[in-house]
């Protein structure tokens, strides 16, 4: 049985198709029509409804997510909010009343998803912030309106900021929140059960290993912002789903001297705020990555295991050099991120085995060296939209300027994500100049012999590539000149490219 308040309401559930979307719940259990399906694929934010969960310090956040590919499961121990419950006596929200005032909407189809998307920034933001509005709002599509309206009325909707009718509940609902959690507590774990479909959704990380142990059939699920797209998009139905969403140890991250270690189950939006100040460049790779609500609800550990050739946190990974823990019943192993995909969507997991956890080195200051990592994502549009090519570099130099350590990974150039091995060797121990780049960039074409799709055509993706490798150096060529140790936090800062 899963337990969650909708709206204020207590709601328990078991005998329901785990399959089930929450937009489909909304929509046709509930007959709550407000919610709206489009594109029933993450991309177009007409479904947005907002999720409020206590955080590990107990308080209430809010996050909007995307209902079309969120499973009902998803909803344990946790408030759902959809836009009926806005409006109050009557009385708009006064995230509906900016839209109102400040002609947001015309056809309105895509209404209820912007205001959603409002209310959750006015729970997160205290004043009117540009960045912070167009990440709201880069997952909502508007066909008529025009965003110029929609941004006037996110800044009406911020700075005219009142107290809502959720504000007096916040303590209430948090206590309640906290009541389906211990009740839920006894180390049991919440089940649906429909027709011989079947969801297990486990409390902690041992009753999880023992569940894929027990069901090795069975299939694990984070964030579902991939697998849920198979339900919307191919009609598949998963007999037995065993969801990571409820096991707090994967959702925990840690810093230590030499690491940052990060549980599989992070969202990519918290994932994002806790690399911030260690590699600035992966921060931003991960704001580009899909939308908000997509990074409140998929996980860096989805983004790993679904080895996607165009996924973008891989290669930011395998240039940093990172490993993963991965965990078989009570057994655990170390993989480097590099040698975890092994062909086209095949890893090294072994059946029953999962990723527990993500470690980052920390890459050691040394006096006599220093480093930079650059990511470069290319894309169709800048926001919302997935890789061309993403290449993810990590160089360091001696004070002589010599490369003493290059990784050069990409992704969208082969079945897999992976290293630029003959370009890295051709660098290795020589001087980081204009004449050696341009010797590296011929060996790319040894590298890799990338695939022509609908995103990309082969030639176009060398050429990137190879345009890339010289950004890198037309961004790093001072650290050869000598120049003095640069913070880790901002090592050589730059955004990461836009367009090439
Ligand atoms: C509209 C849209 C836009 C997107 N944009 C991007 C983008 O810009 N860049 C990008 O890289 N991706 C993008 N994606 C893909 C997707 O959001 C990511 O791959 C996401 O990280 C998946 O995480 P999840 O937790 O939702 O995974 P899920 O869908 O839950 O799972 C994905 C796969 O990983 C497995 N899995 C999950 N967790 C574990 C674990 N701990 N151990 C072992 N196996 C596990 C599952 O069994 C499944 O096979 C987009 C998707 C959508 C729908
Ligand atoms: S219906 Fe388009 S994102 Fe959900
Ligand atoms: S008002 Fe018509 S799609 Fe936005």
């Amino acid at each position: 049985m899963i337990e969650f308040l909708l709206h204020n309401d207590r709601v328990q559930l078991q005998d329901i198709n785990p399959n089930t979307t929450v937009l489909q719940y909304l929509r046709e259990h509930r007959q709550l029509t407000g919610t709206k399906e489009g594109c029933a694929s993450g991309d177009c934010g007409a479904c947005t409804v907002v999720i409020a969960q206590l955080d590990e310090q107990n308080q209430l956040c809010y996050q909007s997510i995307n209902a079309c590919i969120t499973l009902i499961s998803a909803l344990d121990g946790k408030q759902l909010i959809s836009v009926e419950d806005l409006q109050q006596q009557q009385q708009l929200h006064s995230a509906q009343q900016a839209m109102v005032d400040c002609d947001g909407s015309q056809c309105g189809f895509c209404t209820p998803g912007f205001v959603m998307s409002l209310f959750a920034l006015q729970k997160n933001c205290s004043s009117y912030d540009k960045h912070k509005v167009q990440q709201a709002l880069a997952g909502n599509l508007c066909r008529c309106t025009g965003y110029r309206a929609i941004d006037r009325a996110a800044a009406q909707a911020l700075n005219d900021k009142v107290v809502d009718h959720f504000d007096p509940l916040v303590s209430s609902t948090s206590k309640e929140l906290r009541e389906i959690k211990s009740s839920a507590a006894d180390g049991s774990h919440a089940a649906l059960n429909y027709q011989q479909q079947l969801s297990h959704i486990p409390k902690d990380v041992a009753s999880l290993a023992q569940l894929l142990i027990d069901y090795p059939q069975a299939t694990l699920i984070a964030g579902g912002t991939d697998l849920a797209v198979e339900i919307t998009q191919r009609a598949a139905q998963f007999s037995h789903l065993i969801s990571v969403q409820q096991v707090s140890q994967l959702q925990e991250y840690r810093i230590t001297d030499r690491h940052i270690e990060i549980g599989a189950a992070l969202s990519l939006h918290q994932c994002q705020q806790l690399l911030a100040p260690y590699f600035s460049d992966f921060s931003e790779l991960l704001e580009r990555f899909a939308s908000l609500q997509i990074r409140n609800q998929g996980t860096l550990g989805g983004n790993i295991a679904n080895a996607s050739p165009i996924g973008d946190a891989p290669p930011a990974l395998i240039a940093l050099d990172a490993t993963l823990v991965l965990r078989l019943g009570a057994d655990s192993r170390e993989v480097a991120v590099a040698d975890f995909f092994l062909d086209y969507r095949k890893t090294a997991l072994q059946p029953s085995e999962f990723i527990e956890k993500i470690l980052i080195p920390l890459p050691v200051q040394a006096l006599d060296s220093q480093w930079a990592l650059k990511i470069y994502k290319v894309t169709k549009r800048f926001d919302d939209d997935i890789s061309a090519i993403c290449a993810a570099n990590f160089v360091r130099l001696n004070n002589r300027g010599e490369v003493v350590a290059i990784r050069l990974a990409y992704g969208g150039m082969a079945a897999v994500a992976k290293r630029a091995s003959n370009t890295e060797a051709s660098l290795l121990g020589q001087i980081w100049s204009h004449a050696n780049i341009e010797k590296a960039v011929t060996c790319l074409s040894k590298d890799f012999q990338p695939l022509s799709d609908f995103r990309a055509s082969s030639d176009y993706r060398l050429l990137v590539a190879e345009n890339l490798l010289r950004k890198l150096y037309i961004e790093t060529q001072h650290m050869s000149a000598g120049s003095s140790q640069p913070a880790p936090s901002q090592s050589i800062q730059t955004r990461i490219s836009d367009y090439v």
